[in-house]
């Protein structure tokens, strides 16, 4: 575990800030000047600049215009506000579109795009690079040693992909580095098959849509490739504003949901800060449970890829525009979900935006001020007292968040499970699955790591969950079973050992080589249609509190034991009776091996039989109601500090395992609180009560 330290070290705070876009509003000097009242006012600390402003710095070929920009950094900074200063590749403008097709992406179809837009540039193109590097270099030789300026935020949420014949030929490069010889990549491809066998490097292409798209590497590199890329784009960005100030932190902001198309366990080294977007749907279902799982398995992702506290860069202060239905935040639910996110580890609350647009298509995304320009209205009201939350709650920093239990999420394995074609092309739902064991920690209040294959470390964890582990790769298999041999739990599932790095089939048995750790084989493997379902019966709990039966859906791996003990078997079809959940002892450690995909009663209960029997730290130790959620961070002095949520609708009393001070009321609690619905509270423990 890395020490704690400052994110943001010319400004050591929690961070409350807001996407600050002055640029739609330089003809009146009024507005600029309320906006640095209303700041004020709300508690922003820190805004981030520049996000789209090309336009505005470089409005022809070369000449650039700053001075707007120096006037507003200066005047923010006179007022306490930082900035977090942003590159504006993410936005190029219409004369570089215009003038330089080639910077323009082209499609799967192999079709350029026309101008408009944004995020959509060629991370190949040299013409591109070079005018982005000119830019980033400028703002850096103009900004970077401005006492203002925090930190820097590449570009805007990288995503995406290009088809360019410019990206085509860095593909085959990339291919020819990583392969060395055509033998080696048609092998690895299996490209034999169908006789689509390469006989020169000059034949391999992206996967068009009208051209191939049944070779499985194929497929995996290309997004492999395409993560890669434009993980270089983001280093050549940072190096050009590092050449200038190497001591400015840089980061990217991320996206939600385990964002498809980039692999961002692979940036965790080009940026010195995570930071990320949070946009979820809250008010859809009777309660928040679900949304806010979803958002807290992302916060223990961002916090997992560096090991350290992250940013929440944007979240929305009420509603955004661009969901199928756009509800308000009802009361309470933005202080929530900030508790929520400094209670994953994250050292800031930040917005998208500031001040709403009048126009173009986000003019109805709600922002801290609203088309009223004041601060009457019950957003700006929300958004202050989040404000005064965060000055108050800033002994938080530095602090951190010790996990004892991790779950695997690996983005290749993610590709090369929708891409199988296997038993069920209806659905494998990897994420969702995943998501499922996690959540059953989480609503224990048990802290838990996000890794991938490569990034997990064997020595840190009392409980690793590897759920459809299909692609073995990173050295994973050993590194799995030297956490088992040393007295680690692991739970892995069907559909796992499956495949090598490049989807070639393993020869023998399924779990490939972790069949000894296991103790199993899988023989089959079926697959059920929608609405049908299996079960799993209980017939030896092994010493766990389960139930009787529990129902399965989707996945039954047919299995046989060799060392493992079974703990339940299938109700029904030619297989009932037979293997559904074993558990293997192996070394000074067990494996316990889930052959279907069981509902989530399962996951609650094997999962809170297993942290009874690891003794995994909770961060309360007191039953939570349902739907209270408890998160804990730690300081290196021996700070402690208690984050509790409430996402139900009704008021909810929680039992305290001692005394406690409220972080922002000071109000005592001696052995119980309670919470109106979707509240939350920050406390202390009152034995170590000095401020
Ligand atoms: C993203 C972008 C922002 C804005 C918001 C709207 O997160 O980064 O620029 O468009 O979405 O929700
Ligand atoms: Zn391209």
């Amino acid at each position: 575990m890395t020490e704690t330290f400052a994110l943001t070290p010319r400004y050591p705070h929690l961070l409350h800030g807001a996407d600050y876009n002055p640029d739609q509003w330089l003809d009146r000097p009024d507005i600029l000047e309320k906006d640095i009242q209303l700041m004020r006012k709300a508690g922003i600390n820190c805004v981030s600049l520049g996000i789209f402003s090309w336009a505005k710095l470089e409005p022809a070929e070369g000449e650039y215009h700053f001075e707007w920009m120096d006037r507003i950094i200066e005047t923010l900074y006179e007022n306490g506000i930082y900035t977090v200063l942003a590159t504006p590749s993410g936005a190029k403008p219409a004369w570089m579109a215009q003038k330089y097709p080639e910077i323009r992406r082209v499609d799967r179809h192999g079709m350029r795009e026309h101008q408009g837009g944004r995020h959509n540039h060629c991370y190949t193109s040299p013409i591109y690079r070079e005018k982005v590097c000119q830019i980033d270099t400028l703002l850096a030789q103009r900004y970077a040693s401005h006492p203002a300026v925090i930190l820097w935020h590449l570009s805007n949420e990288f995503g995406g992909e290009c088809y360019c014949d410019l990206c085509v030929e860095a593909f085959r490069n990339w291919l020819a580095e990583r392969y060395g010889t055509l033998d080696a990549l048609n092998h690895a491809w299996w490209a034999d098959f169908w006789s689509h066998t390469y006989t020169d490097w000059s034949q391999i292409e992206p996967p068009y849509v009208n051209g191939e798209t049944n070779v499985h590497g194929l497929n995996l590199d290309w997004k492999r490739f395409v993560s890669d890329r434009t993980r270089d784009f983001v280093r050549m960005e940072r190096d050009c504003v590092k050449a200038v100030n190497p001591d400015i932190p840089v980061t990217i902001n991320m996206m939600e949901d385990f964002y498809y198309g980039l692999n961002y366990f692979d940036f965790r080294d080009v940026v010195d800060v995570v930071s990320w977007d949070s946009y979820p749907h809250w008010h859809e279902g009777a309660d928040e449970i679900l949304p806010a799982h979803q958002t807290a398995i992302i916060h223990d992702l961002m916090r997992s890829l560096k090991d350290q506290p992250f940013l929440l860069m944007e979240n929305t202060p009420s509603t955004t525009n661009w969901a199928a239905v756009s509800r308000v935040r009802k009361p309470r639910m933005l202080m929530l979900s900030s508790v929520q996110a400094l209670a994953h580890g994250s050292d800031s609350v930040q917005y998208f935006q500031w001040r709403a647009s009048r126009g173009s298509c986000e003019k109805f995304h709600s922002a801290v001020v609203g088309h009223d320009g004041t601060d009457a209205s019950r957003t700006f009201q929300e958004v202050s007292q989040v404000g005064k939350m965060l000055q108050d709650a800033d002994m938080l920093y530095p602090t951190q968040i010790r996990a004892q239990a991790c779950v695997l999420f690996d983005w290749e394995n993610m590709w090369a499970i929708d891409n199988s074609k296997g038993p069920r092309n209806a659905g494998m739902y990897y994420r969702d699955t995943v998501r499922e064991h996690h959540r059953a920690l989480w609503r224990q209040g048990i802290a838990c790591d996000i890794k991938d294959s490569v990034t997990f470390e064997p020595d840190r964890y009392k409980l690793v969950i590897a759920p459809m582990l299909y692609m073995l790769r990173g050295g994973i298999e050993d590194k799995l079973r030297k956490f088992v041999e040393g007295g680690g739990t692991l739970v892995t599932t069907y559909f796992s050992a499956v495949v090598n790095e490049t989807d070639l089939c393993f020869e023998g048995t399924v779990p490939h080589a972790l069949c000894d750790v296991m103790g199993i084989v899988q023989d089959e493997i079926d697959a059920l249609y929608d609405g049908m379902s299996n079960g799993i019966r209980v017939t030896d709990s092994d010493g766990l509190a389960l139930r009787q039966s529990y129902r399965s859906t989707q996945l039954c791996a047919l299995i046989h034991t060799t060392t493992a003990k079974t703990i339940g078997v299938y109700e029904t079809d030619f297989y009932a009776g037979s293997p559904a959940f074993t558990v293997n002892h192996y070394g000074a450690g067990q494996a316990y091996f889930l052959a279907t995909r069981p509902q989530e009663d399962f996951y609650t209960d094997f999962y809170t039989a297993i942290a009874e029997k690891l003794g995994l730290e909770r961060a309360l130790h007191a039953p939570l109601p349902d739907g209270v959620v408890a998160g804990k961070r730690c300081g290196e002095n021996g700070d402690q500090f208690l984050f509790l949520q409430n996402y139900t609708y009704e008021a909810q009393e929680i039992p305290l395992d001692g005394g406690y001070i409220d972080l922002i009321t000071e109000q005592p609690y001696s052995d119980r609180i309670s919470l109106p619905p979707l509240g939350s509270a920050i406390l202390r423990p009152a034995s170590s009560a000095n401020r």
